[in-house]
């Protein structure tokens, strides 16, 4: 029996990707596969290596590819239900989240916002672009780790495009300070006005490396790619000291061990979170704008927590050991 053309109901799954430069690391796919099977979602997601300078090319013939299937179930070549014939959508980590920016025909409200793109859906001619990151971080704190960032004073490592991805979400947030730094400030300097001029409320301060020691913060959040090459951002230890009512939370977005960043932090007596849920949070809400249903990250957390070597990564997230060996990644 042949297909009808635009039936999904015999069609094999529905194709996805994460793309990045480099992406054998990448969880993304153990992560969807998980949330498929606990929705009786039927999808395929696979690694999809770019060359630096070929992101929208490696796109187009990803959709090409599909639409060349679909035409061949819509003629019966394949006899209608054997291969996937849709391709939904991508997931876009370092470094292409400019590129899908600029590759995207339309966006979410928070994707034009951040000027970066981690996740497209397409739809025929249509390419949705959308960010997830900063959904997927403040869940992470507020829900999974309990921390309530409403009147919070909040520190942000980096001016990069983890740290666009979640400077919107972090204002929505309400705290009483929002503090920007990084190695080159002009960069900080740059995003911090880019981002205020467009908010109404709360206003983003940047602070130079030399009045950090004056400052303390309940949270300070590493959005800088240090942690990758195991250096640790230029922050001062009394940044930790957190406030008489509860202690700091350093949060590193790097997953998968403990983090120079991460050691100091609990030296200084601060809780201490790796993004290993920030990751399975933003992966859910890529999952929800795609299939329109919301898994539960909770088992999917433990999942990937579990499947590590990592002796740190199975600990709860505020008991980093000092004993950790496996190679950081970046979400997704
Ligand atoms: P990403 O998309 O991961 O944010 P990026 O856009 O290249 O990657 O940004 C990397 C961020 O990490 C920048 O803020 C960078 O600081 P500079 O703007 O000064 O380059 C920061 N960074 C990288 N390595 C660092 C290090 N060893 N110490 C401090 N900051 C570092």
């Amino acid at each position: 029996m042949t297909a009808p053309p635009n039936s999904h109901s015999f069609r094999s799954p529905d194709h996805y990707a994460v793309i990045g430069n480099p992406v054998a690391h990448s969880k993304s796919p153990e992560i969807h596969a998980a949330f498929a099977q606990q929705t009786g979602q039927a999808i395929s997601y696979v690694r999809l290596l770019a060359p630096l300078d070929g992101f929208a090319q490696t796109v187009d013939a990803l959709r090409a590819e599909c639409r060349e299937v679909a035409h061949e179930e819509a003629i019966g070549a394949h006899g209608g239900a054997s291969r996937s014939a849709r391709c939904g959508g991508a997931n876009i980590t370092v470094p292409f989240k400019l590129d899908a920016f600029r590759y995207a025909t339309e966006f979410t409200p928070r994707a034009l916002r951040a000027g970066a793109v981690n996740t497209l859906k397409f739809d025929g001619a249509v390419a949705l672009g959308d960010i997830t990151d900063g959904v997927g971080l403040i869940t992470d704190i507020e829900k999974n780790l309990g921390f309530a960032l409403s009147g919070a004073r909040i520190l942000l490592l980096g001016a990069g495009g983890a740290a666009r991805g979640v400077l919107g979400n972090l204002l929505d947030a309400d705290p009483s300070l929002l503090a920007v730094t990084n190695r080159t400030i002009d960069k900080a300097e740059s995003i911090a006005s880019q981002f205020n001029n467009a908010n109404q409320g709360i206003k983003i301060c940047v602070m130079a490396l030399p009045d950090l020691p004056k400052q303390s913060f309940d949270l300070i959040i590493n959005a800088t790619s240090a942690s990758l090459s195991d250096n640790l951002p230029p922050v001062p230890m009394s940044c930790f000291a957190g406030s008489s009512t509860r202690p700091a939370l350093a949060y590193d977005m790097m997953y998968g061990r403990e983090t120079p960043f991460l050691k100091l932090a609990a030296a200084a007596g601060a809780r201490a979170a790796d993004g290993l849920g920030m990751l399975v949070e933003q992966a859910a809400e890529s999952f929800y704008l795609w299939r329109g249903i919301r898994p539960n990250t909770a088992p999917v957390m433990a999942f990937m927590r579990a499947g590590t070597d990592d002796p740190a990564a199975r600990k709860p997230p505020n008991q980093p050991s000092p004993k950790a060996d496996l190679k950081p990644n970046r979400k997704p």
